[in-house]
């Protein structure tokens, strides 16, 4: 679900045409729908009621100051996995007591960043990181606490860059050795380990392998408290889909159904930390078609944009729905589908004008007929995308901007040529 409907041929983001947009601040550009991350993130929360979980927003997937301090507003806590992303929160105004923070590699640096700023959980994912951590607390002799990343090796059934919780990935501990580390650290002063995490991937469009994972957990949780170790908190990670095609994902009520009932009247704060499922549908990326042409029986759409602002098609070859943001009669579209074989469409690739053969938005897509200067939308963009842009080939970044009701808001600039090398001066 989101706010970027075709209303009388023309896209609109909540109330604005992008078009106005496009033409106002150029091409390529992010744009992001307010209403659309507070629908998500309301509509999480309603769903997880009943268990009055807190939200942690995942950074990474759509880390803009202006959509955290968006988030923090509605109440809002985050999960992060950087110095860079602890810092982000903060500028935005978001609690450090409502953060966690995951990552195998947290330098010393950061550890302590995040220990002088208070942050809610450490979520530890090595026996090495866990002593380190209580090295650095007890040299500042305070107390932090954290929980245990474990692993609970189930196969989240998405793409293998993105599967986590499988036994042979870098994060977490195995569940054996996660049983160790509670023995060896589990009633350390400094670092109160009084809490477990997982995150098991992204983007997991079922909700089996949730309820695999936390079933798997909370066994373990049983046989530590057997133990006599205080477990107060679970956090379950994110991984919770989103509608590049629509209806794609389950809905927050569908997860909500199956993993309540698991957690319900089991003495345990429940932690979630969802980053696509919000994002992911709030944002769409445009760009403007340079020319057409045609390689053998192949037509292309040659855009503005490109792999360095877009690698998801490339590095997951993951299907982003593309149509044009201005349409003639017969080809609004308001369900997103593939294919979309609708008659007068014409088979196409979008590519940018990267220099890879890789550098491509979408593949074989039936497209209404396109010509130099037609504006196309890549819609779920919000998460990851511009997140992951980089400046390859020279590039400068793609301006984000924010839309609320009527009115939008450029909240990233373009970057410009003096960007791209002002740190090499
Ligand atoms: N928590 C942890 C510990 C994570 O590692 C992640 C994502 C999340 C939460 C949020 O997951 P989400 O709810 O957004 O699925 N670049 C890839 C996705 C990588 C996800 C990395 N971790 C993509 O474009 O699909």
């Amino acid at each position: 679900m989101d706010y970027f409907q075709y209303q009388d041929n023309q896209l609109y983001c909540e109330k604005v045409p992008v078009e106005q947009i496009a033409r106002e601040v150029g091409t390529p550009v992010y744009i992001y729908s307010a209403a659309t991350f507070a629908h998500h993130f309301q509509n999480l929360k309603k769903a997880f009621a009943e268990v009055n979980p807190l939200i942690c927003y995942s950074v990474k997937g759509c880390g803009n100051i202006h959509i955290c301090r968006l988030l923090a507003q509605m109440g809002s806590g985050f999960d992060v996995v950087s110095g860079g992303e602890l810092f982000r929160v903060l500028q935005a105004g978001g609690r450090a007591d409502t953060v966690v923070y995951a990552g195998v590699g947290k330098t010393d640096d950061e550890i302590q960043q995040a220990m002088g700023a208070g942050i809610a959980y450490f979520n530890i994912e090595s026996e090495a990181e866990l002593e380190n951590l209580i090295t650095l607390a007890r040299n500042k002799d305070c107390q932090v606490k954290a929980a245990l990343r474990i692993n609970p090796d189930v196969d989240p059934k998405t793409h293998r860059h993105t599967t986590t919780g499988k036994k042979e990935t870098k994060f977490g501990v195995d569940l054996e050795r996660a049983m160790n580390v509670f023995e060896q650290f589990g009633r350390n002063e400094n670092v109160r380990l009084h809490a477990v995490h997982l995150h098991i991937g992204s983007p997991i469009n079922s909700t089996e392998p949730y309820i695999q994972a936390i079933t798997k957990t909370l066994t373990f949780i049983d046989e530590l408290r057997r133990k006599g170790f205080t477990i107060d908190t679970i956090d379950i990670g994110g991984g919770f889909g989103a509608d590049y095609t629509t209806d794609q994902a389950p809905d927050a009520a569908e997860y909500a159904g199956a993993i309540i009932p698991l957690l319900k009247d089991k003495g345990l704060c429940l932690i979630l930390e969802p980053g696509r499922s919000i994002s992911g549908n709030a944002g769409i990326f445009v760009s403007r078609v340079l020319y057409t042409k045609q390689g053998g029986d192949k037509h292309f759409a040659i855009v503005d944009g490109a792999m360095n602002d877009l690698i998801r098609p490339m590095l997951y070859e993951a299907f982003h729905f593309i149509w044009p943001v201005t349409v003639a009669n017969g080809f609004a579209v308001n369900t997103r589908r593939e294919p979309m074989e609708l008659p007068g469409t014409r088979k196409m690739d979008v590519v940018g004008p990267i220099c890879e053969t890789g550098d491509y938005l979408a593949k074989d897509r039936f497209l209404p007929p396109l010509k130099r200067g037609d504006l196309l939308s890549v819609f779920t963009a919000g998460a990851y995308g511009f997140a992951m842009s980089s400046q390859y080939n020279a590039r400068p970044r793609a301006p984000e901007v924010l839309v609320t009701d009527s009115t939008f808001k450029i909240i990233r600039q373009r970057e410009s040529y003096q960007d791209l090398i002002a740190l090499e001066k």
